[in-house]
């Protein structure tokens, strides 16, 4: 999601709007605005693009030098006008826009209606107004700090009360917020593209602060309200930089984003004491349906169908369930066993894949239970599934899919977990060790982001090929799969994913003095085999980088270079190995002066069969 706020003495309708456009890559589900008026705090919201709140601007405008706008990706609650921001309290009195997650709003929540609240969304933000509200003593800004200590979860906030109007409250706590220093007039917005029209001069807030913006000036203090003071920082960028957040491609953006699309995505959905994970978003995937299940199909196509790979594997290792899995267009043409027993998940970023939705509906009309695993909750897919677990990777604009298809994982080992926990086949020591394990992911995924440098030499070499290999075992096999179209992707590299042992039946043939290959081997109990293979090819002359866990010092020796990844459980390796994998294909694809965004003739999203 994107905010934005204004407090001056210009018509803030026109700078919300222009804000929010800026911001629209952030999500577009919906968007809306709150404007202190002459006739008090009004709201104005509309579903769909920014232009359908602009004409509704346009038809009944709100008058007022002081508001705060926002563009929504649906997480909790569908896209729709009541669920969109800004959201209010009862009084009508206070206004909130969000960003990010609130971990804890059912308690909130239940604690609100208890004492008389009224709520007329599903959203966790509506929850901050009425909090905020209920606090309230005459002082917005301690209001605010008293309703930040009892949220958990990650917000950036934009406050506003009808009590107060020459106050604009911010708050940053895990996601992100900036605030823009004008003259007689100050800012906030979730990115430097909302504001950049308006001043170079801001403050980026770091988690756990606040802001207090009038016309005059801008407090900077913690969320206990202990005053900071802070350099202002002057943003050089141009319009199309500050979108990137300063990288050079999407693709390189959302990469790095992915430590927090992990985050976002384990969320509430782990308990606090990390023994238990909960899915209460499903609704009909009942204990007793899922105890009935004997068969799993997961069916997607391109990058999603490679997270599904890595799914089969999960489920069968952790739910003993016989799983397939299809592409998308192939699975209605092969006349698949499905009954009622049988639980198809389907794997789509975008909600929209055209042979994804007949899939789905091939096997709805075969009586099958669907579970959709997307990252757009108002999608045809979601709509029409029994079944959904959101990944929280946000907007990915970049044609290549990459963190979409990490938080994709993520789903599937939340789903694996909370299957072993239903049918008892693992032990709650076994679930609380992987829970651990993927709890320590985010922060892995970020030491390896730190390493990224080294892989732009590798690639640059690599870029001088026109043919080369990847090959794993396993999981590892399931990840060279998605290493190698990441790169055919981007790089226009011609490249090849074998698993690992069926290289010597064919694919020989083609290893010649100079060929790259990229071995995987995170998987311990493959490793010796895996290492065989991989002196198949060193003898042919082929060049290998090892892609290994940390310590295993045996592999290194039988390559030509390493990259290494933090130790985690071998079930989640290929969180943490497909990062060097897409690190390498972009940095590839730069080498060869390729458009890394828009790779030719792909498409986002493929809505025709
Ligand atoms: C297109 C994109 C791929 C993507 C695939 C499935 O082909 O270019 O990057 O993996 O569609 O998209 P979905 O939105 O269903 O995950």
């Amino acid at each position: 999601c994107g905010i934005v706020g204004y407090i001056g003495k210009r018509n803030s309708q026109e700078i919300l709007l222009e804000g929010l456009k800026k911001l629209e890559y952030r999500g577009y589900d919906s968007a809306g605005v709150a404007v202190y008026t002459a006739s008090g705090l009004q709201i104005q919201k509309a579903k769909g693009r920014i232009a359908n709140l602009e004409s509704k601007l346009e038809e009944a405008p709100l008058n007022g030098s002081v508001g705060i706008g926002h563009t929504r990706w649906a997480t909790h609650g569908k896209p729709s006008d009541v669920n969109s921001h800004p959201h209010t309290d009862n009084s009508m009195k206070f206004s909130v826009v969000h960003n990010g997650i609130i971990e804890n709003y059912i308690t909130l929540k239940e604690e609100l209606i208890e004492k008389g609240h009224v709520f007329v969304s599903e959203t966790d933000t509506e929850v901050i107004s009425h909090l905020i509200a209920d606090l309230y003593e005459g002082d917005i800004l301690k209001a605010v700090q008293k309703a930040v200590k009892r949220m958990t979860g990650a917000f950036a906030l934009g406050v506003l009360t009808e009590f107060e109007p020459d106050r604009l409250v911010a708050v940053r706590q895990a996601s992100p917020l900036i605030i823009g220093i004008g003259e007689g007039e100050n800012f906030i917005g979730s990115d430097i593209p909302a504001i950049l029209e308006y001043t170079r001069n801001v403050f980026i807030l770091n988690d756990g602060e606040m802001a207090l913006l009038t016309r005059e000036g801008v407090e900077l203090m913690t969320l206990e309200g202990n005053f900071i003071s802070r350099e202002m920082f002057r943003v050089d960028w141009d319009i199309v930089t500050a979108e990137k957040a300063g990288f050079d491609h999407f693709m390189l953006k959302e990469i790095h984003e992915q430590p927090r699309a992990y985050r976002d995505t384990m969320g509430s959905r782990i308990s606090a004491d990390g023994t238990q994970v909960t899915l209460n978003e499903l609704t009909t995937l009942t204990p007793e349906a899922i105890r009935e299940i004997n068969r799993v199909h997961i069916v997607a196509c391109g990058t999603a169908y490679h997270a599904g790979m890595v799914g089969k594997y999960i489920i069968e290792k952790m739910a003993r369930i016989p799983v397939e899995i299809d592409v998308a267009s192939e699975y209605r043409y092969r006349s698949p066993i499905i009954t009622k027993d049988t639980l198809v998940i389907v794997v789509s970023q975008s909600g929209e894949t055209a042979d994804t939705l007949a899939a789905l509906r091939e096997a709805k009309r075969c009586g099958a239970h669907v579970l959709a695993i997307t990252n757009v909750v108002g999608s045809s897919v979601a709509r029409e599934a029994d079944d959904m677990i959101v990944t929280l990777a946000g907007p990915e604009i970049a044609v290549a899919s990459t963190k979409a298809y990490t938080s994709q994982l993520v789903a599937f080992y939340l789903f694996g977990l909370h299957l072993a926990q239903t049918l008892g086949t693992q032990t709650a020591a076994e679930i609380a060790e992987t829970l651990a394990a993927l709890k320590a992911l985010p922060e892995q995924v970020e030491a390896i982001l730190e390493q990224a440098e080294a892989i732009k030499g590798v690639a640059e070499e690599m870029a001088k090929h026109d043919n080369l290999f990847f090959i794993g075992r396993g999981l590892d096999y399931a990840v060279a799969l998605e290493g190698s179209l990441k790169l055919k992707e981007i790089s226009y590299i011609h490249s090849e994913a074998y698993a690992a042992g069926e290289l010597k039946h064919g694919t020989l043939a083609l290893i010649e003095e100079g060929v790259p290959v990229i071995a995987l081997a995170t998987q311990h109990e493959l490793l010796e085999k895996t290492v065989s293979n991989i002196k198949e090819v060193k003898a042919r002359g082929a060049n290998v980088l090892g892609i290994a866990v940390e310590g295993e010092l045996e592999l290194q020796k039988s390559v030509d270079s390493t990259f290494v990844i933090p130790k985690t459980l071998d079930v989640l390796a290929p969180a943490l190995s497909v990062v060097p994998l897409q690190l390498l294909s972009y940095y590839a694809s730069l080498a060869r002066g390729n458009d890394v965004d828009k790779p030719r003739n792909l498409a986002k999203s493929v809505t025709v069969e």
